[in-house]
């Protein structure tokens, strides 16, 4: 790796400056990664909240290049996400390699509810690949972000977790205790490990602990301040994995919000793990966002940092602030933008980047397989009567939003017959059941006849607008198309692929940043192909709708080290 020392506002930066692995390394919402190398290949993990599978596992040789390799809940007997807000599901897998199987350890909460009180519950399964997952065992102790560690020295298995220390106070900590794999019980004394280096009451949140050795010595690394702006990773070490832990003298050792939390454009750094290469580099997976004028539509998404170790303490990118414009590392260059993605919707099964939201009662869609019948192809829906704003499995399916500056099209597959007033097949950019803006095909509103409408939610109004489509069928030459740029969204239709588009409606992204006042959204924007009969029953005689073809536009992403988009 080749650095080179700049002076800069006074301040001296060791810059990166060989071309290799840049941020984010997994654009998209992508919180909590957990990393796992197992000889030359890394896997990491991710938080996936109430979409559906759950838990995606993403694997690379360079660190600079993912590949979706598997889902870590796939079955209902895994996680029963039925009627889960935007905010609860399944989050904070952690890896761990324990007597020969891979472990992950990760929490599920089925809803927030101020009377039911619903606990987060945490859970461990395994797996001899990566692959296929072991149904859960469910552990005794309470919390928030679990984690397995096998001390190497004593081969114990302890439970790393975030818990309250009572039901009453719920002042929270790291906890831990030594358990039985295969029960979940914990079988050793339940001990309070550390609180953090920040001022300790019921609004502190230290969380997220992970747990390593390295060199006689045992590391704890935790995510404090909150998931916001505050957001940042602490560590402590110990000659002992039961403590007492010694925090580090430069903690917070990765913090952005240092610099000003609307001055540089990476905020919310955090919730990290330290791993090393087979050649002993050191590095830190962790999750931040890119906040563009003050909102982040992309949610959180994998970075990744070069670590230094000084007297038993790492540092983590020279001790200086992430930017996007560093580049580090000696692999091969990323590819940017990344090729354009189109789906034919002509394989057996759907990609593995599609989800449904929350854990699906039937699965609400088809793939039509027009080779065999001489049709053509694409995905057809079966619509029930939930859509995008239920709590529910509308007939949907997602894929992550994966860069600011970027087009999602989608062709529709020809009706036979019209659609009545709130028969609906249509594309949204889409953040939870509260926010998801829409462009589709219905009956008209206060007419008869088909339209096409633009839906748009903005706090709790929502702004509705049509045209007519003019036409009794839906033809095969429609195209609905999302133009999403860091600061707004766009929706519009066209005949023809590289027909004239109309564009319909506008809306800022920060419409698609934000949870609404007294919830939490922890994920970030998906596009979600979608029917619905909206309140009822798919009638009898209504087409049969889907789409033939979706294709996406990547354009380069010219996002500025620092947030200065107001001026
Ligand atoms: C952490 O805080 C709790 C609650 O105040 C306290 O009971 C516990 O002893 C503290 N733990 C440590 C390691 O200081
Ligand atoms: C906890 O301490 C922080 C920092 O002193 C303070 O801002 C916050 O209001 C406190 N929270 C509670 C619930 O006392
Ligand atoms: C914010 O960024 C500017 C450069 O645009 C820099 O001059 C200033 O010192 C930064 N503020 C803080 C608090 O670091
Ligand atoms: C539909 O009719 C209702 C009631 O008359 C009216 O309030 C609304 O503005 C109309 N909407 C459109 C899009 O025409
Ligand atoms: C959204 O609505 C809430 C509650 O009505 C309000 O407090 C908040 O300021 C609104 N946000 C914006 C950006 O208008
Ligand atoms: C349908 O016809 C009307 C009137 O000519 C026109 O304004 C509208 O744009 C047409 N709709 C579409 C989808 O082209
Ligand atoms: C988006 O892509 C267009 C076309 O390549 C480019 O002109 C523009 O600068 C890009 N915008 C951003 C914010 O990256
Ligand atoms: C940035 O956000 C501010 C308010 O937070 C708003 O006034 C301004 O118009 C936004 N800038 C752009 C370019 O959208």
């Amino acid at each position: 790796m080749r650095r080179l020392l700049i002076q800069l506002l006074g301040i001296q930066l060791w810059v990166h400056t060989a071309l290799g692995v840049k941020n984010p390394i997994i654009s998209g919402w992508n919180p909590d990664p957990s990393i796992l190398r197992v000889g030359d290949e890394y896997y990491l993990a991710t938080s996936s909240f109430e979409y559906w599978p759950s838990t995606p596992i993403y694997k690379s040789k360079d660190l600079a290049n993912w590949e979706l390799y598997s889902h870590a809940i796939t079955r209902p007997s895994q996680a029963q996400l039925f009627g889960t807000p935007t905010g609860a599901g399944t989050w904070a897998p952690t890896m761990s390699y324990i007597n020969g199987k891979y472990y992950l350890a990760a929490m599920t909460r089925w809803t927030y509810d101020s009377v039911a009180k619903v606990w987060p519950r945490v859970m461990w399964i395994c797996s001899d690949d990566l692959k296929a997952w072991s149904d859960p065992i469910w552990g005794d102790a309470w919390g928030i972000d679990p984690s397995l560690f096998q001390d190497p020295a004593s081969q114990k298995v302890y439970l790393n977790v975030m818990a309250p220390n009572n039901n009453i106070d719920r002042v929270w900590g790291i906890y831990q205790c030594e358990v039985e794999l295969g029960s979940g019980e914990c079988t050793g004394k339940y001990r309070s490990l550390w609180n953090g280096t920040m001022p300790h009451n019921s609004s502190s949140r230290p969380e997220g602990p992970k747990m390593f050795k390295r060199d006689q010595r045992y590391y704890l690394l935790i995510a404090e301040g909150g998931t916001d702006d505050l957001h940042r990773a602490s560590i402590a070490r110990s000659s002992s994995p039961e403590g007492p832990w010694e925090p580090a003298p430069n903690n917070p050792i990765l913090f952005n919000g240092a610099f000003g939390y609307d001055n540089l454009t990476v905020q919310s750094t955090g919730h990290a793990t330290i791993f090393d290469t087979p050649n002993g580099d050191s590095y830190l997976v962790y999750l931040a966002r890119r906040k563009i004028n003050g909102s982040s539509p992309l949610g959180r998404e994998t970075f990744l940092s070069p670590v230094d170790w000084k007297d038993g303490w790492p540092i983590v990118n020279g001790g200086n602030p992430i930017l996007l414009s560093q580049s580090f590392g000696s692999v091969a260059d990323q590819k940017a933008p990344p090729t354009p993605f189109i789906d034919m919707f002509d394989k057996p099964s759907l990609g593995p980047s599609w989800y449904q939201l929350r854990t699906p009662y039937t699965k609400g869609f088809h793939l039509q397989n027009g080779h065999k019948k001489g049709r053509g192809n694409g995905i057809t829906f079966k619509p029930n009567v939930f859509g995008l704003g239920d709590r529910d499995t509308p007939a949907a399916v997602l894929r992550k939003q994966k860069s600011l500056n970027m087009t999602f099209s989608a062709q529709l597959l020809p009706t036979q017959s019209g659609l009545g007033y709130g028969e609906t097949i249509g594309i949204s950019a889409y953040l939870s059941e509260l926010q998801h803006q829409i462009i589709g095909v219905s009956g008209c509103l206060n007419s008869t006849g088909m339209c096409i409408f633009t839906q748009i939610m903005m706090n709790s109004t929502t702004e509705y607008r049509q045209v007519p489509l003019n036409s009794t069928t839906i033809a095969s030459n429609l195209f609905l198309h999302i133009r999403a740029k860091p600061l707004s969204y766009t929706f519009g239709y066209s005949f023809g692929k590289d027909g004239t588009k109309h564009w319909l409606s506008e809306v800022s992204s920060s419409w698609l940043a934000f949870a609404p006042t007294d919830w939490f959204v922890f994920t970030g924007a998906s596009f979600a192909l979608f029917a619905t009969g909206t309140g009822r029953p798919w009638p009898p005689h209504a087409p049969k709708v889907g789409f033939a073809q979706v294709h996406e536009t990547h354009f380069e992403e010219n996002i500025p080290d620092y947030d200065r988009w107001a001026v």
